[in-house]
């Protein structure tokens, strides 16, 4: 297992492109086994879940290419209606095959996916709406089996927006009889993006980006050529790594509207921001402000995987701040490794409000990463730490970051990875 030593007290410099959204090309990846032609994706982020997505195609029957950024699947091939264990295991979100694979074959084999590092992930909204949609879903032996003569549009509601469930219901409505409409759909920028792709495919969806989304079922999908947006928490990491480390970054390659929660934020902590439509530039302030009150929300509140890169940055800011999550019951295990390189927190006995103490200085240690945005969290502080920081684990902070060592030594920064 590999990690990365960091030493920090570099203020970062230049410029950086942002690569594509993890967010976005698995339910894009997962979106190819509903035609039986050719999806073309460019701009694919070089991290392990979509190396895992594209095994999963595999398992699946796809004929799947990876060169540089772009991925093309021949879906022509497709035959098998199980996803395997394994692959579900290693990523929790391949439950997104659900639909796909549903609405492709009429028939779908997926382990559930149970508990991630992140706590208990249900995903009791994605089966309630897909069952609506005239499909049996019988739960064996710690599999989901769907099974359908025809799926029906329907009209559903979402108790939460999910943003798993919303993608789910998106798949599996494409090539249904009739119209679905979902009701307090997530709003995520990624959603959107998954629409574009679908509707290049030949689907018909409307209304992603608001609370309803409407798909009215089409009879076949054929070819279709897209390029990911871009990863907004990527983004969102490295404009804090700008700002931890007192440093001034361009990023390039975004789209500077879907920022605006963490950019304000971040003004909040004293950072300036130069705004172009696709380019960003940070400046720092002197000295880091507290923010009193931050809470993870649905989009477009504030991302809970932007929250840890937060808290390493508050915990060197000027007085004291508040973070609650709200998503995810276990997101906050950075927070003791955080400890341990001199961050003054204390999380409250829920496991999801910290107060942050802002201390002058944080210092290097051995740390362990346990998820991949708190392990990103840990990297940050390390850039902002005296002396050496290692932090292990790096297959979580792989799954989401592509080369972030050689991104941020591109920024100025001494970072190693060491397998
Ligand atoms: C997606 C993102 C993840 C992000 C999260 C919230 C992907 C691949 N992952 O995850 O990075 O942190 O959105 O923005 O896009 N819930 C239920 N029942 C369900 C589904 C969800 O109770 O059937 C709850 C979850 O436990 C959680 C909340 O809803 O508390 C949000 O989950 P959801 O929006 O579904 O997140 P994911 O799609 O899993």
């Amino acid at each position: 297992m590999g990690e990365y030593h960091v030493r920090g007290g570099n203020a970062l410099s230049g410029e950086i492109r942002v690569s594509g959204s993890k967010n976005a090309i698995l339910p894009i990846l997962a979106a190819t086994i509903l035609t039986s032609g050719t999806s073309v994706i460019r701009n694919c982020p070089k991290i392990s879940d979509t190396y895992v997505s594209i095994e999963i195609l595999e398992a699946l029957g796809c004929k799947v290419k990876m060169e540089d950024d772009t991925i093309t699947v021949d879906s022509s091939t497709a035959n098998d209606r199980c996803v395997p264990e394994k692959l579900v295991r290693e990523m929790r979100s391949s439950i997104i095959f659900l639909g796909g694979v549903l609405g492709r074959f009429n028939r779908v084999k997926i382990s559930y996916p149970g508990g991630c590092e992140l706590g208990v992930r249900p995903i009791d909204l994605h089966l309630k709406a897909i069952r609506e949609m005239n499909v049996t879903l019988n739960e064996d032996h710690g599999f989901i089996i769907g099974e359908t003569t025809g799926i029906k549009g329907a009209s559903v509601n979402l108790d939460f927006p999910s943003v798993g469930a919303t993608e789910n219901i998106m798949l599996t409505a494409v090539l249904a009889d009739g119209v679905t409409k979902i009701s307090n759909a997530a709003k995520e920028p990624e959603i959107i993006d998954l629409q574009d792709f679908l509707n290049k495919m030949g689907a018909n969806i409307s209304g992603a980006g608001t609370d309803i989304i409407i798909i009215e079922g089409v009879k076949k999908l054929g070819n279709a050529e897209h390029s990911v947006m871009f990863d907004r928490i990527v983004a969102g990491t490295y404009l804090v790594a700008a700002a931890i480390t007192k440093g001034g970054v361009t990023l390039t390659d975004v789209n500077t509207r879907h920022l605006t929660s963490i950019t304000s934020k971040l003004t909040e902590a004293g950072c300036e921001f130069e705004m172009r439509e696709d380019t960003i530039r940070l400046s720092p302030p002197k000295k880091i402000r507290a923010i009193s009150r931050l809470i993870t929300l649905p989009h477009p509140g504030f991302p809970t995987d932007a929250q840890a890169q937060f808290a390493a940055l508050l915990s060197i800011a000027n007085g004291a701040s508040v973070i609650e999550e709200t998503l995810f019951e276990s997101r906050n295990k950075h927070i003791g490794e955080l400890s341990r390189m001199g961050a003054n927190i204390r999380l409250a006995a829920d496991g999801r409000t910290s107060v942050i103490r802002g201390v002058p200085a944080l210092t290097g240690a051995v740390v362990n990463a346990r998820d991949l945005r708190g392990g990103a969290a840990l990297i940050l502080a390390g850039l902002a730490a005296s002396g050496e920081t290692t932090v292990k684990n790096s297959h979580f902070i792989e799954r989401g970051y592509e080369n972030i060592d050689a991104a941020l030594s591109s920024l100025g920064a001494d970072i190693k990875y060491i397998a």
